[in-house]
């Protein structure tokens, strides 16, 4: 059965959520078979799938190109998509025309933008067009200029007031969830006994009402630098790296393919041949 926004909403202060990204097909389909509540089609696509230094290249076609495969594969969960850099940060009405042709083109059940106060405007559009809205805010990445790099946000008193502010404004905005990225642990437990959304936390301690992560930091997908808040639950690099150079080895070897991989032909068929 497909999730909804509700069904998430009765967990809160009763079950933790349990979210991961995905950006393919065979990807959302294991997620979901796993039980997996949320899926995020994050705008992470941009570092972890296409190579990109950070997400700000990533438009509206690459989200929904991505998008639909996930949709496809998640027969149970809640797919929800974000809202690239500069879909939403120019108008009300461009925000809403985005969101719109994310939810018409994906299928998914909910879109996510970065941001606090300053776009609740945004949010109450979208949800007044019938789009359910996933706020981010703490460590938002598309504005890593602005924040001068990848750092835990909310440690001054004017800092963790304002990320205060801005849970109560989103939700207050119709906000149905809102991720808390790197946010002291402490604090991200204030905001979630603060809001009726349910805070869904990566690098947010354990007492959000939810947990998200991109899946390949925590596969282990990658040897290269692995953020404080991740834990690899899976060294998927290391299986990989083996078996790529071990079918290396045996088409070297011509051990690959063995007769068990390889199609026949009658002898007598051969030798009509000339
Ligand atoms: O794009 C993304 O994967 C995200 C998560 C880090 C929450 O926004």
């Amino acid at each position: 059965m497909k999730k909804s926004i509700y069904d998430m909403l009765s967990r809160k202060g009763v079950l933790p959520v349990s979210m991961l990204t995905a950006y393919d097909y065979h990807t959302a389909c294991t997620i979901d078979e796993a039980g997996i509540d949320m899926i995020l089609v994050g705008d992470s696509l941009g570092n972890v799938m296409l190579g990109y230094e950070n997400t700000l290249a990533v438009t509206v076609d690459d989200m929904i190109h991505h998008g639909k495969a996930v949709c496809r594969g998640a027969k149970n969960a809640l797919v929800v998509v974000d809202m690239p850099f500069m879909s939403y940060q120019t108008s009300v009405s461009d925000a809403v025309a985005n969101a719109g042709r994310i939810m018409k083109e994906t299928n998914c059940q909910a879109v996510k933008l970065e941001g606090g106060a300053e776009y609740a405007d945004r949010i109450k559009a979208i949800v007044q067009a019938g789009i359910p809205v996933v706020a981010h805010i703490g460590l938002t990445p598309q504005s890593v200029n602005m924040l001068g790099g990848y750092k835990v946000q909310g440690k001054t008193v004017e800092a963790a007031q304002k990320l205060i502010d801005d849970a109560k404004a989103v939700a207050e905005a119709g906000a149905f969830a809102i991720t808390l990225e790197c946010v002291p642990a402490a604090l991200a437990k204030k905001v979630t006994e603060m809001v009726p959304a349910l805070t869904i936390g990566i690098g947010a301690g354990k007492d959000c009402d939810g947990q998200v992560l991109v899946y390949q930091d925590m596969l282990g997908y990658t040897d290269g630098f692995t953020p404080k808040f991740v834990k690899k639950f899976a060294n998927l690099h290391e299986v990989m790296l083996e078996a790529f150079k071990q079918y290396k080895e045996e088409c070297e070897q011509r051990t690959f393919p063995a007769p068990n991989n390889t199609f026949t032909i009658s002898e007598e068929v051969l030798e009509k041949l000339y």
